[in-house]
Formats: C-alpha cells, sequence, structure tokens
C-alpha cells in the first residue's frame, strides 16, 4: 500500500480506501463484510470510511464489529452525517442537534471514542453554514472527530466553510466527491479551489460502482451477485452506468488495461489516484478477491500516451459539468 497526506493536513491515509455503502448491513451477509475488512487489513488499507446512513445505520455496527480487536492508532475511520438516520424532522440535516446526536450515535456503533474525520455528507441549505461549523467545531473540541470533511461541496461553499473553519479553529481537510473516468465534474471548480485552500478529495465510486471493473457486458443480463442484481438497493443507483453506449466503451478499455498489465479494476482506480489532489480512492467490494485485486492499483503511474488513449474512448460518455456537484435543495 501507498500512503498520502490528506489535503495539506499531517494525516496520513491510505492511497484507497475501503468503504461500506451498500455492502454491509444490506447487499452482504456478516461473514462476506468481515472477510472484505480482513482482506484490506491484510493488504495493507488502514483508512475505512462508512455513515450514519448507510444500511439505516447497520453499517457503521458492522464496520465497528469487524475493526474490533485492531489497534485504534494503526486505523483511519471516516464517518458523515446528513442523510436521514430516523423518522423524525431533526433526524437529518446538518443542525447542531443532529451533529451533536448523530456523532454520538456514530461513535457507539463504530465501538470507538473518536473517529479520524466527520464529514457533511451534503450541503444543508435549511441551517445557517456558521451553526454547522460551530457544532462541528465543538465535536473536534471535544475529541470526537480529529479533522472535518464534505462531501459533494461546491467550490463556493468549500471556499465559505475553510474561512469559518480557520476562525474557530478546526481543520477542515477534504472534500468526499464522485470521480471517475466517467464522472469528472470536479475538475474545473471543486479541484482547484481544494489545491488552493489545502483540501485533499477521497474519491468515491472510482470504479463507477464496478462498472469500470467492465463485468457488465453490453445487451447482457448482469452477471450473478453483482450490485445490479440488488434490487434492495445497489440496482437503483449503479442504474444510470448500464447503458449500452457506456458498456461498448467501456469494453473498449480492456486492451488498454490489458498492454498496461493491469485489470481494468486497477486502471480505473489508478487513473483516479494520478490526480494529485486525491488523497485516497474509496473502493467498495462485496468479496476479498475483489479486494485483493483492487488494492494493486495503489502506486501504479499511467503513462500519457495511456491517459489520452483512454480520454479518447471514454470522452463521449464523460460527465465534466460542474454543475452537477449538487445538494438536495430541501432537507431530504
Ligand atoms: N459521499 C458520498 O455521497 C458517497 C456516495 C457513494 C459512495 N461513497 C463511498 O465510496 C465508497 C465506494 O463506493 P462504491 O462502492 O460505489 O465504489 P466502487 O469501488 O466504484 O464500486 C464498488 C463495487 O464494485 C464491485 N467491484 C469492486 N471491485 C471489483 C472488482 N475487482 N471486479 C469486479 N467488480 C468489483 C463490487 O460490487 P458487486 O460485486 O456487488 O458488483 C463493489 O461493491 C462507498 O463504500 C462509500 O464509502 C460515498
Amino acid at each position: 500500500m501507498e500512503f498520502r497526506h490528506l489535503g495539506r493536513s499531517g494525516l496520513m491515509v491510505s492511497e484507497i480506501s475501503y468503504g461500506n455503502w451498500i455492502t454491509h448491513g444490506s447487499q452482504v451477509e456478516e461473514d462476506a463484510a468481515f472477510a472484505c475488512v480482513r482482506a484490506a487489513l491484510d493488504a495493507g488499507i488502514t483508512t475505512f470510511d462508512t455513515a450514519d446512513v448507510y444500511a439505516g445505520t447497520r453499517a457503521e455496527d458492522v464496520l465497528g464489529r469487524a475493526l474490533q480487536g485492531e489497534r485504534r492508532e494503526g486505523l483511519e475511520i471516516f464517518t458523515k452525517v446528513y442523510w436521514p438516520t430516523g423518522p423524525g424532522r431533526n433526524d437529518r440535516g446538518l443542525s447542531r442537534k443532529h451533529i451533536m446526536e448523530s456523532i454520538n450515535g456514530s461513535l457507539r456503533r463504530l465501538r470507538t471514542d473518536y473517529v479520524d474525520l466527520y464529514q457533511a455528507h451534503r450541503y444543508d441549505y435549511s441551517t445557517p453554514l456558521e451553526e454547522t461549523m460551530e457544532a462541528f467545531a465543538d465535536v473536534v473540541h471535544s475529541g470526537k472527530a480529529h479533522y472535518i470533511g464534505v462531501s459533494e461541496w461546491k467550490a463556493s461553499q468549500i471556499r465559505e466553510a475553510h474561512g469559518l473553519a480557520r476562525e474557530l479553529r478546526i481543520p477542515l481537510v477534504s472534500n468526499q466527491p464522485q470521480y471517475s473516468m466517467l464522472w469528472r465534474v470536479i475538475e474545473t471548480e471543486v479541484v482547484p479551489t481544494s489545491e488552493e485552500l489545502g483540501v485533499g478529495q477521497i474519491v468515491w465510486s472510482p470504479m463507477a460502482q464496478g462498472v469500470l471493473s467492465g463485468k457488465y457486458l453490453p445487451g447482457q443480463p448482469p452477471p450473478a451477485g453483482s450490485r445490479a442484481t440488488d434490487e434492495k438497493s445497489g440496482a437503483g443507483f449503479i442504474a444510470q452506468w448500464l447503458t449500452d453506449d457506456v458498456l461498448t466503451r467501456v469494453q473498449r478499455l480492456k486492451p488498454l488495461a490489458e498492454q498496461a498489465g493491469l485489470s481494468m479494476a486497477q486502471l480505473a482506480i489508478a487513473w483516479v489516484l494520478q490526480n494529485p489532489n486525491v488523497s485516497s480512492a474509496i473502493v467498495g467490494a462485496s468479496r476479498p478477491e475483489q479486494v485483493h485485486d483492487n488494492v494493486k492499483a495503489a502506486g501504479v503511474k499511467l503513462d500519457a500516451d495511456l491517459l489520452k488513449a483512454i480520454d479518447e474512448i471514454v470522452e463521449p460518455i464523460t460527465e465534466r459539468d460542474p454543475s452537477r456537484t449538487e445538494s438536495p435543495a430541501q432537507r431530504p
């Protein structure tokens, strides 16, 4: 494994992080979840990402149990707050009440006294940013989180929050956006602003939820046991990528991966890591063999000709519009 600083902070994270959205407490049985976490630890992954909302709070509980007995100082545990965790109108958003309540629930389920990074899972237009940042400051100053991050925030929102964080003497060090060969909306605004402020990207769905592994074939049913067959939740999220146009172009990447001596999954993960503003790629897995495959993307350098050849293939199916960095206009 290779390691990078999280933004301009002193915190080191593994280039590849393990994330448990859709899988833990939902798509995969508990023994598979534990086996994936074991495989991640054995491969040198030290950074684990979850959220209060995943699998209706069960994902944090599974991860907390899977990591029990590990040396806490050897791990970076990240979680998030914003999406609904209960039926009440205050069980969501970034109000002081919900942040203070949700951090306690997360720490209880994760079986730890602190998280390394506490992230605002979206921007909350119904709460004054000052209220949110003051609540985050109290979370940090009480020792429940070491660093603060955001997720899917626009460049202007990151800038404003970063200014407040400095006044409040708390470190806002990261943003968590979607980023892959197919989704490059952060490149024109979020990345330059983040570079200037010392904020690093911890990017999600670097494989476009498995699509860039090349296992979904145009005109064919999805492979058994894949996310696209998970009717509980996964299938709904991955559906946007399962068009013939996308799948046909993705297949055209196969010879490039072979020439580079990489699997398709490794090529996709290595691709996001070529961006120096990316601190870590958060990769999901439903079985340990995928973790073994994916971790080999750490430290891989892709040459300029290969990057150009990739661009030529995916350009027509790549989203680059910065206005696609969005948070709900109303609290969910
Ligand atoms: N901040 C946010 O709003 C946000 C949103 C989404 C995700 N995230 C974070 O990002 C993490 C990763 O997201 P993601 O799971 O969508 O990422 P991803 O790495 O793009 O996709 C992971 C999925 O692809 C399949 N896969 C993984 N490795 C494979 C391989 N080597 N060969 C073939 N298939 C493979 C697996 O699904 P199957 O085996 O089931 O097909 C796996 O669950 C999440 O766990 C979460 O921590 C954050």
